[in-house]
């Protein structure tokens, strides 16, 4: 496991177009994550075998809150605890910084998603709904 650098950010679009949670939504833009990467260097973690990318993790700290988001692991080495070790290091990444809350958006009805987030003890919150307006 290590954190990503700019020199990853063709990989990663390409791993987050296999293995990213919403296969519908619009492509990464590369410049928006080198941006994420020259704000906060170790935001973006990776696990690799044999120099591939086989899962992520973003740990997005604003100094306050923290947000986790693209979890995701290659479709072929799913099951195998790599996504529990992501979210280790992110949490432990996170709570080294002053965390004291993760939160992460999950997509209604990807039961994927929400059993692993459910297996690492996290916790629907049935009362709140996301509000969004393009920039
Ligand atoms: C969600 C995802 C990242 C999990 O990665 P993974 O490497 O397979 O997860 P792990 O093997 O580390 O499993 C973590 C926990 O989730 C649970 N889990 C994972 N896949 C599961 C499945 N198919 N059924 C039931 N539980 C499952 C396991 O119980 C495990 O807990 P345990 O360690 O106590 O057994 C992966 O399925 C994925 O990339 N999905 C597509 C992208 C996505 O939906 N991401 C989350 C949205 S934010």
């Amino acid at each position: 496991m290590r954190r990503a650098d700019v020199e990853d950010v063709p990989a990663l679009q390409a791993f987050w177009a296999v293995a990213g949670e919403n296969a519908s939504r619009p492509g990464d833009d590369a410049a928006l994550v080198e941006n994420l990467l020259r704000r906060d260097a170790d935001a973006i973690l990776v696990a690799e075998v044999d120099g591939e990318i086989v899962g992520t993790v973003i740990a997005g700290w604003d100094g306050w809150r923290a947000h986790l988001y693209r979890l995701a692991v290659d479709p072929d080495s799913r099951g195998q605890g790599i996504g529990r070790l992501l979210m280790r290091a992110a949490e432990a990444r996170l709570r080294s910084l002053g965390a004291i809350r993760f939160d992460a958006m999950v997509l209604s009805g990807n039961t994927l998603g929400e059993r692993a987030w459910a297996a690492m003890g996290y916790e629907l919150q049935e009362d709140w709904r996301r509000w969004v307006r393009f920039a």
